[in-house]
């Protein structure tokens, strides 16, 4: 087995802007963290790592780390802060940033929305809204005229399952509502309209822009061998990986409109038929037996990866890995995993899967959400105190894979 990657081969980190920028005010995750009990240890972003002020010295390790790639977003709130008003100092802002990121030989991933939602669209109903796509367009419009001649790779919506089910399910994310199944479904809806219209929007005036979205894919794997098992996992899965087209039925969110498949993986959980769970539609879910558990509470497998890779091969497009990582305080284990996953990329790669690029979440540890500071998925340690930034050797390891392009013998 060849330990190389293709040429051109993109090596890059993941952010999103709330979680690394600080002082994001005007966003409703912002006035979902004032709300006592909402986030781990009551955690606020505050600050968060100051990337809206330090993007230049970030920027300089990823370069450090032999980085030719970094996937980040714009935020939303800052760009549109009241609705149809654009603030021309947050467009330079993020030309600088843009601007910077070229200038050290990093190509930009650029996410449109991960996650935060400015708090005058929140409050009109937010994702759940019916004309919420058009709501969200004159950003897009705004963004792809103003910045997109420094971008080449966009992904127009982070994990738009993910989000509808933590914002209307769980009550993790806002609006925090809780087994509002018709409003999960409301969200990932418009968001298929919304990434369509933004995919339009942005090939219309960069026909050359590579155009997609980010999918996470938690995979499940059934219990046993026996139908009602095979039966659990198959409908667990069909949940988190399909959103509603135009007649209502039900579509797999990888075969949306794209030039590219971005895919987000970092952990599996087994699925058994179980009658005793109505609520759950008779699903009990539950981690994979024998398999390490990250802090964020779920089971991970380095050899999951070509699995989850494997099954977008029969889609023929590109792959872009849009995040993948460990929450973990044990830096070696982190090690491990990046090697023992990107392993696996090389196989499904093997298996001829077009995989074109591996953005590792994260690069700096961050604002995990819900969970607050406690979780480490960085390459790079920040000190919650000093915010001075210190490289990891999980980091330095990527760093080197990504200098040589091949795993190391
Ligand atoms: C999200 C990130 C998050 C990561 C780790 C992904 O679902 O896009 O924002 O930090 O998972 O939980």
């Amino acid at each position: 087995m060849t330990s190389r990657f293709p040429e051109g081969f993109l090596w890059g980190t993941a952010s999103a802007a709330h979680q690394v920028e600080g002082d994001n005010r005007n966003c409703d995750w912002w006035e979902f963290e004032q709300q006592p009990g909402r986030i781990a240890n009551g955690d606020t972003s505050e600050i968060a790592n100051d990337h809206y002020h330090r993007y230049r010295e970030d920027f300089a390790l990823l370069r450090e780390l032999n980085q030719n790639a970094h996937r980040l977003s714009i935020e939303w709130s800052r760009i549109e802060p009241s609705p149809g008003e654009f603030d021309a100092r947050q467009i330079r802002h993020y030309r600088d940033v843009l601007g910077d990121l070229r200038e050290q030989g990093i190509e930009p991933m650029v996410t449109l929305h991960h996650f935060t939602s400015p708090t005058w669209f929140a409050s009109k109903g937010g994702w759940s809204a019916p004309d919420a796509a058009h709501g969200f367009l004159p950003f897009v419009h705004r963004v792809v005229d103003q910045l997109g001649d420094l971008v080449g790779l966009w992904c127009t919506i982070n994990e738009p399952t993910i989000y509808a089910a933590n914002g209307w399910v769980f009550g993790e994310f806002p609006p925090g509502r809780k087994g509002d199944v018709i409003g999960l479904y409301r969200v990932t809806s418009n968001m298929r309209k919304a990434h369509e219209l933004a995919y339009g929007a942005i090939k219309r005036r960069w026909p050359d822009a590579k155009v997609g979205l980010s999918h996470h894919k938690l995979l499940f794997l059934p219990a046993s061998d026996k139908r009602r098992d095979r039966w659990a996992a198959q409908t667990s899965q069909m949940a988190l990986d399909r959103w509603p087209v135009a007649p209502g039925q039900l579509r797999r969110i990888v075969e949306a409109t794209s030039d590219f498949v971005g895919i987000a993986h970092y952990w599996g959980q087994m699925s058994a038929f179980d009658p005793k769970r109505p609520r759950e539609q008779f699903i009990r879910r539950f981690n994979v037996p024998g398999r390490p558990v990250t802090d964020m509470g779920l089971s991970a497998d380095p050899s999951w990866m070509r699995t989850v890779l494997n099954e977008l091969r029969e889609l023929g497009k590109p792959v872009y890995i849009t995040e993948n990582g460990l929450a973990t305080g044990d830096d070696e284990w982190r090690a491990r995993y990046i090697t023992e996953t990107l392993a696996n990329v090389l196989l499904a790669i093997g298996d001829g899967v077009d995989v074109r690029g591996y953005f590792h979440w994260t690069n700096t540890d961050n604002f995990e959400w819900a969970r607050g500071f406690g979780m480490r998925f960085g390459l790079i340690e920040v000190d919650r105190k000093s915010l001075e930034r210190t490289i990891k050797p999980s980091g330095h390891l990527y760093g080197r894979i990504a200098a040589a392009n091949a795993l190391p013998d």
